[in-house]
């Protein structure tokens, strides 16, 4: 992986920083936590962290505790979603999945550790630059998020072969919960925890993460059903083979690209009351479009930010 921005380069170094070291008696659960965390990706839910934090004027020593927590929590659900018992997916972001490197204790260990560790991670955010008030509510937020109600509530639905979504309604719901959940707390984490935010932004701000969660779902089903091995750093057309309901599967190839780029123009309205100080946010909500006329490729990382400020 390149890492030719400096966010991109800062992401790592805070990532690392939060990570345990791999040495004895623990030194195997402790390199599979940092094979799974290490090992590449967009980084779109800490990017999505620092583009809000911009947004609310908080500093990026603030902004690193919710961008490691919430990259925690995505590794360790990447983890578990790979399982045999799960998706049983044998490669991911084009490496064998860590179930497949490690063994499949000690990648569900992994995944257990990586969600306590993503707390631990929330609750040392400073004392000295946020109320803290505010961690112990975000701390709150963040765990509806991750829980039977938000991304693993999710996963619970997506699993189920008896009970797949039917309908547009129970198929958005189980978008929101299982990815749009901790996108969502991406984009909230940082306004909760700036000092003195504006209640009156808040609305705003949740109808874009929610548009944006749902947005980036639609995207990964599409990319699921369309996009090469290799771009996919996995193999593809595994929700058809599973039998599970997506976008595409339930509304076509052509309607789901509809529903994604209208989810897009979505964020974007919900942005503009922000004005310029949504910049940040708002391209990285544009890279997710896939319409013609967008210049990135199906899987290449946000460009973004190339640094904070
Ligand atoms: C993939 O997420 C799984 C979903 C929740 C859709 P990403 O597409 O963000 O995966 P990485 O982190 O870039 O590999
Ligand atoms: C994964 O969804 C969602 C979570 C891990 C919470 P998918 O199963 O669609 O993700 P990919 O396609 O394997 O990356
Ligand atoms: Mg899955
Ligand atoms: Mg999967
Ligand atoms: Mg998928």
């Amino acid at each position: 992986m390149t890492l030719r921005d400096p966010l991109s380069r800062h992401i790592e170094t805070v990532l690392e920083r939060h990570l345990p070291p791999p040495s004895p008696p623990l030194t195997e659960i402790h390199e599979a936590m940092r094979y799974a965390v290490l090992g590449g990706g967009k980084r779109f839910r800490p990017r999505l962290v620092y583009a809000t934090a911009h947004l609310f004027g908080i500093s990026q020593d603030l902004a690193d505790f919710p961008a490691a927590a919430v990259e925690f929590i995505h590794a360790y659900s990447l983890i578990h979603d790979d399982l045999p018992a799960m998706d049983n997916d044998d490669l991911r972001r084009g490496r064998p999945s860590c179930h497949r490197a490690f063994s499949e204790a000690i990648a569900i260990l992994a995944g257990d550790a990586l969600q306590a560790q993503a707390f631990a991670v929330l609750n040392h955010t400073p004392i000295t630059l946020t109320d803290p008030a505010a961690i112990v509510e975000a701390t709150r937020f963040f765990a509806e998020a991750c829980g039977s109600t938000g991304l693993v509530g999710g996963q619970t639905l997506d699993l189920d072969p008896h009970h797949q979504p039917q309908s547009l309604g129970e198929l958005t719901d189980m978008h929101e919960r299982k990815t749009g959940a901790l996108i969502r707390a991406a984009v909230l984490l940082p306004y909760l925890l700036a000092p003195n935010h504006r209640p009156d932004e808040k609305n705003d701000l949740d109808r874009m993460a929610r548009a944006l969660g749902l947005a980036f779902q639609i995207r990964d089903d599409i990319l699921d059903a369309t996009a090469d091995p290799v771009t996919l750093g996995r193999a593809p057309g595994g929700d058809e083979s599973r039998g599970r309901a997506t976008f595409v599967t339930l509304l076509g190839l052509e309607e789901a690209h509809r529903r994604l780029e209208e989810t897009i123009a979505a964020c974007r309205s919900a942005l503009a009351r922000f004005g310029t100080r949504s910049g940040i946010l708002e391209s990285l909500v544009s890279h997710l479009s896939l319409s013609e006329g967008a210049k990135t490729g199906p899987y290449s990382k946000p460009q973004g930010p190339t640094s904070y400020n």
